[in-house]
């Protein structure tokens, strides 16, 4: 069973962000997962290229940056610039799935495709082969701090059976409500790597938090 971390800067004190780089360097953290909201895929705004530039000069992990807006295709080079090591897109957002992926493989990065609540898994059956990642949203995406929705073991389950019957070795990432209370089941549902933004960046001891979240 894989049990990977994302940590999410979504959540972190924007004001202090080499400092919460530099305590993810020092934690059980896998991946460092990057927020990106255009306010027009999702109601939010966030942060791009001159910050993820930064994040990445300190960094230690690998800089998972998750596109929330719409025709990502545009900025695949610039984010492969800036120091992503795996750019994700939103199913909902791509008008050419396929391309979009191979894409972003061609800049020699790791690819994947995130599904919203209400997306089916079984839509990206066809193009399942080009991810190294398929990340389930398991809240509506463009905030931090939000409820789980329970729905999202079913999909685990749907994801992994596709997977298997391919024989790929992609990984299941959830994103969004993830927390010390959930964790554990979503791993034996089958997620390989969490996403955790408010549940890390909101605790007393965000590396112990970290290791809980594997446990
Ligand atoms: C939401 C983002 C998430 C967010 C998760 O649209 O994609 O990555 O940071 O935050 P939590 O873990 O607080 O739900
Ligand atoms: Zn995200």
């Amino acid at each position: 069973m894989t049990k990977l971390v994302a940590a999410s800067l979504l959540s972190a004190d924007f004001g202090e962000l080499k400092a919460a780089v530099e305590m993810l360097n020092n934690s059980k953290n896998d991946w460092v997962h990057v927020d990106v909201m255009d306010g027009v895929f999702v109601p939010n705004i966030s942060f791009g290229q001159p910050v993820i530039k930064y994040i990445k000069k300190y960094a230690a992990q690998p800089l998972d940056v998750h596109l929330m807006i719409v025709d990502p295709d545009r900025y695949f080079e610039d984010f492969c610039k800036c120091g992503a090591d795996i750019i994700t897109v939103h199913y909902e957002a791509c008008r050419h799935l396929h391309r979009s992926l191979s894409a972003i493989k061609d800049l020699g990065l790791k690819a994947g495709v995130v599904l919203n609540p209400h997306t089916n898994v079984s839509l990206i059956k066809d193009v399942l082969y080009l991810c190294d990642v398929v990340c389930l949203m398991s809240v509506n995406p463009g905030f931090g701090g939000q409820k789980f929705i329970e729905n999202t073991y079913n999909k685990i389950k749907e994801l992994k059976q596709l997977i298997k019957e391919q024989n790929l070795s992609t990984l299941i990432e959830i994103d969004g409500g993830v927390n010390t209370k959930n964790s554990s089941l979503l791993y034996e549902a089958g997620a390989d790597v969490l996403v955790a933004g408010s549940a890390v960046f909101s605790s007393d001891n965000p590396a112990n938090t970290i290791e809980e979240l594997k446990k």
